[in-house]
C-alpha cells in the first residue's frame, strides 16, 4: 500500500483504511507476516533481546507503513465519550487504548488512570486497591514506600490487563487550593521529584509503561483548558520543572503527559520550549510525550514542537497528520521519531517481551500494603500533654463524631478516583456507582476500628450535624475524637482552605465540652484550623485509602508510632497565600467535556485568561520564609511518640557534599525520624532563604543513636542561569541547616564551595 497516492483522504476514509489494515493483519496472524513491500517480513529480528531498545525500535519502524505509524500516534477515544473509533472495542476499559500492530507483533497500549490505585474497576467488574492518596505517600518521606506504592499499582494494572499507567502526578503545590493537590507530591521539587521517581520505578519494574504528568504548570484546575500561565524561565526551571526533571532522572519514565494549560503563550502540548528544548534536548528524555485528554490543538505545530501522541482520539494525529505528511508539511522523519519513541519505550519497559496476563488482583496483599503505607503517611500535628497514644485500658467512654466516621473514610475524586468495594460507603446498597465528581467514601469505618481497639469502652457515635448533640456526647465521654473532612477533585478548586459545612464550629464546641478532644482530618490539601489551640491532638490522615480507619486506629492507640512529615505547608489563613484569591476564568470555562464531541470543543480552544506566578521561586515554605510569615504547621513538620536529638554536624566536600551527624532516639519508643537538611545559598544566588537539599528517614530503637550521612548532589545547590541556559553552582559560602522540620533546625554548619 502506498500512502502517497492518497493525499486527498478524509478522516472517515483514513479510519476505515486503518480498520481494514487491522482486520487483514489480525487474520494473518500468526502466519507469515507481510512486510510493507508485500514481501514476507523477516523473522522479527527486533525480538532479539540482546539488541538495545533503540535498535529494536529502529528495526520495527523500517517495516512499518505510514498508516501503521500513524495508528500508534493517537488513541481510539474513551468509553462513553464520542467520537469513538470502532477499534476501541478492543480496549480493556481504561482511559486510553492505542491499537497494536499484530502483523509485526506489537501489542496495543492499554492505558489506565492510576493515581492512588487503578481506576474504572467498578465499571469493568474488577477490583483495585485504593492506596492513601499521593500527597499522603509523599508525607512518608520514604523512598521505599514510594517504590512499594508504585509497584502495587503496576501489579494491579497488569492483573487487570493494562500495560500503561497514567499515574505519576507531580505538579508542584504552588496553589494549595488546587483540586488535584491530593494527586501530587507537595510543594518541594526535590521531595516531589524523588518520591514520584521511585513510584514510577516501582510501577515500571512490573513491566508497565510509566507516565509523569501534567507537564507543566497545571497548578490549578479552574479554567485549566483556558489559562495561560506566565512565569519567568528561571523560576519554572527551579520549581515546577525541577520536580519533573528529578522524577524523570530517577525513573526513566516511558511517557510524559503534557497539560491542558498554556505556558507563556503556547499550549503546553505544542510548547517547543517545554517539549523539545527542555524535555527532549536538555533532559535527554527518550520516551514519548502524550497529550492530556483533549490537550492537543494542532497537527504540524504540535508535531514540530515535540508532541508524539494524541489522546484520546485522532483529531490532529489521524487523517490530518497523514495529510500533513503527504503534503510535506510534517517531515516523515518527525513521524518516525514519534513512533520510535513509543516503540523504544515499549521495548525498554518490557511490555513487548512480557505482556500482561490477566489475573485476580491480590486483595489481601493490597489491604496489607495500603494499611502499612497509611500508617507511614499519617502526620501527628499536635499532641498536648501526651494525650496520644490512647490507653484503651483507661478509657470507659469514647465519643466518635462527624464525617460519616461510623461508615467510611473519604477519597479524592476525578480521574484519580478508585472504586470502593461494594460501592460508596455512605450510599444505600446498589447505589454506589462512582460517577464523575461524586464524593466517594471507602468502607473503612473508624468507629468499628476504634471499637476493636477499645473493646471494654463504650464507644458512641454522633454524626456531628447537630452541634449541640455532638458536644453533649463529647462532654460525657473520657475522650472525643472528631473526624473532619474536605473533599476535592480534578475539575475544581477549593474556594478556601477552611473546612466546609460548619466543621470549624463543630470542633470548637466539642473541644469546649471536652478537653481531651482529638481531631482526625481527611483532606487532600492543607486546612486552616481556627480551633487548633483548643484541641488536645490533631492527626492529618489525608485520604487514607482502603484501610484508612485501621491505620488511624493503630496510630491513635500507639500500635504504630507516627513518623510522617508534612510535604506541604499549612498556612494560618488564605490571606497568607501568595495569591489570596485564586484567579478564575472570567466566565466558567469548560474543564470537563460535556457536549457530544467533547474533545473537539476543548481542542478548538477556549477564551484565554492569564495567571501570573510572580511569586516565582517562592513556592510553599520558600514563600513563608521569604515573607517572614508565621504558619500553622510548617513544611517537614510532624510529631512522634518518642523524641530525637541531633548532634555532631560535619560537612565534607568532594563530588558531593557529605552531611554527617549523630541522631539519637531519646524517648521511650522505637520510631523513625525524618532528618532534613536545608541549604542557605550565597547571597549572590538571589534565592529564597533556604531550600531542602536532602533527607534521610532513620529507624531507631529507644536509646539508640546512629551516625547518619546524607550526600547532597551539587545540582541541588545550584541555580538555573538563564543566560547560559544551564545549572550553575555559585561560588561562596553555603550554610547547611539540620533538624526535624523546616522551622526547627537546631544544627548549622557552613562551607565554602568552588
Ligand atoms: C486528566 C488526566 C487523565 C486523563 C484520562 C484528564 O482529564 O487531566 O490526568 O489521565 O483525563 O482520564
Amino acid at each position: 500500500m502506498n500512502w502517497n497516492i492518497c493525499s486527498c483522504w478524509t478522516g472517515a476514509v483514513v479510519r476505515s483504511i486503518t480498520i481494514l489494515v487491522v482486520i487483514v493483519t489480525v487474520a494473518e496472524l500468526p502466519a507469515v507476516a507481510q512486510s510493507a513491500s508485500g514481501n514476507p517480513a523477516p523473522e522479527r529480528p527486533w525480538m532479539n533481546v540482546q539488541l538495545s531498545p533503540d535498535e529494536r525500535a529502529d528495526l520495527v519502524v523500517k517495516e512499518m507503513t505510514l498508516a501503521e505509524k500513524i495508528s500508534l500516534l493517537h488513541g481510539t477515544s474513551m468509553k462513553d465519550l464520542s467520537p469513538m473509533s470502532p477499534l476501541a472495542g478492543q480496549s480493556n476499559g481504561g482511559a486510553g487504548y492505542v491499537v497494536g500492530i499484530p502483523r509485526l507483533g506489537i501489542p496495543g497500549i492499554q492505558m489506565s488512570d492510576a493515581a492512588y490505585g487503578v481506576r474504572h474497576s467498578g465499571d469493568n467488574g474488577r477490583y483495585s486497591t485504593a492506596l492513601p492518596d499521593d500527597l499522603a505517600g509523599a508525607a512518608s518521606w520514604d523512598l521505599d514506600v514510594a517504590y512499594e506504592y508504585g509497584a502495587l499499582i503496576g501489579r494491579e494494572l497488569r492483573d487487570q490487563g493494562y500495560n500503561m499507567s497514567l499515574g505519576g502526578g507531580v505538579n508542584l503545590a504552588r496553589e494549595p487550593r488546587d483540586g488535584r493537590t491530593f494527586e501530587y507530591m507537595g510543594e518541594d521539587p526535590l521531595l516531589a521529584g524523588k518520591m514520584v521517581g521511585q513510584l514510577i520505578k516501582g510501577t515500571q519494574a512490573q513491566h508497565v509503561l510509566g507516565d509523569i504528568k501534567h507537564y507543566a504548570l497545571n497548578d490549578q484546575e479552574s479554567g485549566r483548558n483556558a489559562v495561560n500561565v506566565n512565569i519567568d524561565k528561571r523560576s519554572m526551571r527551579e520549581t515546577d520543572l525541577l520536580a519533573f526533571e528529578i522524577g524523570l532522572r530517577e525513573s526513566n519514565a516511558a511517557a510524559v503527559m503534557c497539560s491542558y494549560n498554556r505556558v507563556n503563550g503556547a499550549y503546553a502540548c505544542e510548547n517547543k520550549y517545554l517539549l523539545t528544548d527542555v524535555l527532549k534536548k536538555a533532559w535527554t528524555f527518550n520516551g514519548f510525550v502524550l497529550s492530556d485528554w483533549g490537550g492537543a490543538h494542532s497537527t504540524a505545530e504540535a508535531s514540530a514542537a515535540g508532541l508524539d501522541h494524541e489522546e484520546p482520539g485522532d483529531l490532529f494525529y489521524g487523517a490530518e497528520l497523514a495529510k500533513a505528511v503527504n503534503s510535506g508539511q510534517v517531515p516523515l522523519a518527525e513521524v518516525d521519531d514519534h513512533v520510535h519513541r513509543i516503540l523504544r519505550s515499549m521495548f525498554a519497559r518490557g511490555v513487548i517481551d512480557d505482556p500482561p496476563r490477566k489475573s485476580v488482583v491480590d486483595v489481601v496483599r493490597g489491604f496489607e500494603v495500603a494499611q502499612r503505607i497509611a500508617e507511614q503517611s499519617i502526620v501527628l500535628l499536635k499532641n498536648d500533654r501526651a494525650q496520644l497514644p490512647l490507653d484503651a485500658s483507661q478509657l470507659r467512654t469514647i465519643a466518635v463524631i462527624g464525617a460519616h466516621s461510623d461508615l467510611g473514610m473519604l477519597s479524592g475524586g476525578g480521574s484519580a478516583q478508585v472504586d470502593p468495594p461494594g460501592g460508596n460507603a455512605i450510599m444505600p446498597p446498589g447505589e454506589g456507582r462512582t460517577t464523575w465528581q461524586a464524593h466517594i467514601w471507602f468502607p473503612t469505618s473508624p468507629l468499628k476500628a476504634i471499637r476493636a481497639r477499645a473493646p471494654a469502652a463504650k464507644v458512641q457515635y454522633d454524626p456531628g450535624t447537630d452541634i449541640s448533640s455532638a458536644a453533649a456526647l463529647a462532654k460525657a465521654a473520657d475522650v472525643a475524637i472528631v473526624f473532619a473532612q474536605q473533599w476535592e477533585s480534578e475539575g475544581m478548586d477549593l474556594e478556601t482552605l477552611s473546612l466546609p459545612e460548619q466543621q470549624d464550629d463543630l470542633i470548637a464546641q466539642v473541644a469546649a465540652a471536652n478537653p481531651h478532644t482529638i481531631v482526625v482530618l481527611e483532606t487532600g490539601s492543607p486546612v486552616t484550623m481556627p480551633w487548633a489551640g483548643q484541641v488536645a491532638g490533631i492527626l492529618e490522615a489525608w485520604y487514607p485509602g482502603t484501610r484508612g480507619a485501621e491505620a488511624v486506629a493503630s496510630i491513635l492507640f500507639g500500635d504504630v508510632n507516627p513518623s510522617a512529615k508534612l510535604p506541604i505547608t499549612f498556612p494560618k489563613s488564605d490571606t497568607d497565600l501568595p495569591h489570596p484569591t485564586l484567579v478564575k476564568p472570567p466566565k466558567r470555562s469548560t474543564t470537563q467535556p460535556s457536549d457530544s464531541e467533547p474533545w473537539r470543543a476543548i481542542a478548538k480552544g477556549l477564551p484565554v485568561f492569564q495567571v501570573t506566578y510572580d511569586e516565582g521561586l517562592k513556592v510553599g515554605y520558600k514563600w513563608y520564609d521569604a515573607e517572614r510569615k508565621e504558619v500553622l504547621f510548617p513544611f517537614g513538620y510532624g510529631l512522634s511518640y518518642t523524641s530525637y536529638s541531633y548532634s555532631n554536624l560535619k560537612l565534607t566536600s568532594g563530588k558531593t557534599i557529605r552531611v554527617s551527624f549523630r541522631l539519637s532516639n531519646t524517648g521511650p519508643r522505637a520510631g523513625a525520624e525524618v532528618a532534613e537538611v536545608y541549604a542557605v545559598l550565597p547571597a549572590s544566588a538571589g534565592e529564597p532563604p533556604k531550600r531542602l537539599v536532602g533527607w534521610s528517614k532513620v529507624k531507631l530503637d529507644p536509646g539508640e543513636n546512629r551516625e547518619v550521612t546524607i550526600e547532597v548532589d551539587p545540582w541541588y545547590l545550584s541555580v538555573f542561569d538563564i543566560n547560559r541556559d544551564a545549572w550553575q553552582l555559585q561560588s561562596g559560602e553555603y550554610t547547611f541547616l539540620l533538624g526535624g522540620s523546616s522551622r526547627s533546625l537546631p544544627l548549622k554548619e557552613s562551607i565554602n564551595l568552588k
